[in-house]
């Protein structure tokens, strides 16, 4: 018998551990045997998701992940305290819909400072010498919007494709360090975000209905994504890097 999806004596961090998609592969992690080390901004609910996990020994830091002057801090005070890491699900991210028009520079900057520019600095500190342990395995949470586009999405979507290029060549020059990065790519999922989308166009509207004939197999479900995150960040995905892998419910299949 053997057991590909352990990770017991592995040190994950997961970043946006507060809500959503963070928190359900926190949680799945964690029944998987992986010590967790959580990320976000919002105290209380970091110990809401802290409540929620299988297992001890697990911890939880407040950051701002826009600021990237502070991550270089925040890696080298979680690896004191917990030693090397094992992985990272990078999870922290925005969703601004806003019209060309209306998108401002700082709107633009805004999306990219926590979708980009905070996982790019992220995976630059934890993957500096000391800080990580030889197999480190690091999965970010892209979306469809990579790839799909809509209308409003302009920085949402170029912020998701910027990492998704990025992750092909950190990929190739990570590799020589054992460490292998990949993202998954979820369509329109149940959060917070699930329930805005809702709020805007209601479960009548033809944008739903549209919405449904292309993601046939229906809403994701935050447990879908913990599922693939849990397999790519196991040794069952040992060779498997530099990937963007859709969770999709068949989207980018039409
Ligand atoms: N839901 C969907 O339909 C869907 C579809 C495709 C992709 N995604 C992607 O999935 C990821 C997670 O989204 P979700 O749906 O789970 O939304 P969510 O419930 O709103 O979670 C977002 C997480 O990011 C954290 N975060 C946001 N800004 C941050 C910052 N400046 N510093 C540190 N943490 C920050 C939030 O924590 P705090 O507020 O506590 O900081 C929260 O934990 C995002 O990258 C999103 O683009 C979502």
């Amino acid at each position: 018998m053997i057991n590909l999806v352990d990770f017991t004596g592995k040190k994950i961090v997961v970043a946006g551990a507060s809500s959503g998609i963070g928190q359900a592969s926190a949680v799945t992690l964690s029944r998987l045997w992986g010590q967790m080390i959580l990320v976000a901004r919002r105290e209380d609910k970091l110990n809401e998701t802290l409540g929620m996990l299988e297992g001890s020994g697990h911890r939880y830091y407040c950051a701002d992940l826009s600021n990237t002057d502070v991550i270089d801090g925040l890696i080298g005070e979680i690896v004191q305290d917990c030693g090397a890491i094992d992985g990272l699900v990078y999870s922290a991210g925005v969703s601004t819909a806003r019209p060309l028009k209306q998108l401002t520079p700082e709107i633009l900057r805004d999306v990219f400072a926590v979708n980009y520019f905070g996982f790019i600095e992220t995976v630059r500190q934890l993957t500096r010498k000391g800080r990580f342990n030889p197999g480190m395995r690091i999965v970010a949470v892209s979306s469809i919007a990579s790839k799909c586009g809509d209308g409003g999405h302009v920085a949402y979507s170029g912020s998701k494709a910027a990492v998704d290029g990025s992750v092909r060549c950190i990929a190739k020059e990570l590799a020589a360090k054992g460490i292998c990065i990949n993202t998954v790519a979820p369509a329109l999922t149940r959060t917070a975000m699930f329930e805005g989308y809702i709020a805007k166009y209601g479960e009548d509207s033809e944008s739903y209905s549209g919405l449904l004939r292309r993601q046939y197999l229906g809403i994701v479900e935050v447990q879908h994504v913990a599922n693939a995150i849990a397999f790519l960040m196991s040794s069952a995905a040992k060779f498997i890097t530099g990937i963007c892998m859709p969770v999709d419910g068949g989207y980018t299949s039409c």
